[in-house]
């Protein structure tokens, strides 16, 4: 089992160390467009197979696409990351016309590929892949509501002092500061909601601490975050590449589910070997069903600068 990671920048390497480490496939190829540049990276996590004890090799490729051939999943996370003030829509000028090359160059020798997108602003950088190769909706899968999920989850467990595996909990809508919805009502503590421990300004804290988690962490690092990123995307590389059906709030296709269609935004769906096997249709309340609508305005507001921008 081959799977690909295009850019080898922090998110893309924390990737392919992540799909190593847990033995998830036999070869990553790591393939950036910077001379040498993946090459060494992947000289260095080879280097870790030992100390790790994983068996998995990393495979550097500069630009060149024919050693991704016949790889079964692939990550984008080329692009240009935000820096500090920037949101992730500012991006879209440059990274379209990367990620709509980079998935064309990918299909060209893996014509059955899963494609994950983590580059931004994702959602709209998922529909523009979606768009640009035709593939089916099963087969193009944005991230970015796992990488939230966790925050999420980690956000309540620290105003808890409990465990975030204990918590279950989701982001929906799309993957940016103002568009993210956590959804509180829904999360629990092993099954207890969270509001039996948490006060309404507790709950208030934790939402808006999670919905510009991307941006303080650029705040403080001074460019994009990368753990978090570059986990939830060998999250979900596992969940495809062992077929595990495990529901994962990701940015996905929508044919009238949750009442919008055209558009790429985060529900969640059920993961395994085809990629998207299920969209699950959680009961949202009123207020929720508000906060998508908005959410999806927004990211459709965003997609519509691919048809300014002549990517699409
Ligand atoms: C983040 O939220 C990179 O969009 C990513 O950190």
């Amino acid at each position: 089992m081959k799977v690909t990671v295009v850019g080898a920048g922090a998110v893309g390497t924390t990737c392919a160390d992540n799909i190593a480490r847990k033995q998830i496939a036999n070869e990553v190829v790591l393939l950036d467009i910077k001379e040498g540049f993946a090459e060494g990276k992947a000289m260095d996590l080879n280097q870790t197979a030992q100390i790790e004890g994983f068996d998995t090799t990393i495979t550097g490729s500069t630009n060149d696409y024919s050693k991704t051939a016949g790889s079964a999943v692939a990550v984008i996370t080329s692009g240009i990351p935000r820096k500090p003030g920037m949101s992730r829509s500012e991006l879209i000028g440059i990274n379209a016309g990367i990620v709509k090359e980079v998935a064309s160059n990918l299909l060209k020798h893996s014509p059955d590929i899963i494609i994950v997108v983590i580059s931004n602003p994702m959602d709209t950088m998922t529909y523009l892949a979606l768009k640009a190769t035709g593939l089916p909706k099963h087969r193009i899968i944005g991230m970015g509501g796992i990488l939230d999920s966790a925050r999420f989850r980690y956000r309540i467990s620290e105003a808890m002092n409990c465990s975030p595996n204990d918590i279950q909990a989701t982001v929906i809508g799309g993957h940016g500061d103002k568009t993210m919805i956590p959804l509180t009502r829904l999360a629990t503590y092993m099954g207890q909601p969270i509001g039996d421990f948490l006060s309404e300004a507790e709950l208030e804290e934790v939402k808006q601490k999670t919905m510009v988690g991307g941006a303080t962490l650029t705040g403080l690092l001074g460019t994009s975050a990368w753990y978090a990123p570059g986990a939830a995307g060998g999250m979900l590389v596992e969940a495809i590449v062992r077929d595990e059906k495990r529901i994962m709030p990701c940015c996905v296709m929508l044919d009238g589910e949750y009442g919008e269609s055209d558009i790429c935004i985060g529900v969640p769906v059920v993961i395994g070997k085809n990629g998207l096997e299920k969209i699950v249709d959680y009961k949202l309340n009123d207020g929720e069903k508000e906060l998508f609508k908005a959410s999806a305005e927004a990211v459709r507001t965003m997609n519509a600068s691919l048809t300014e921008l002549n990517v699409l």
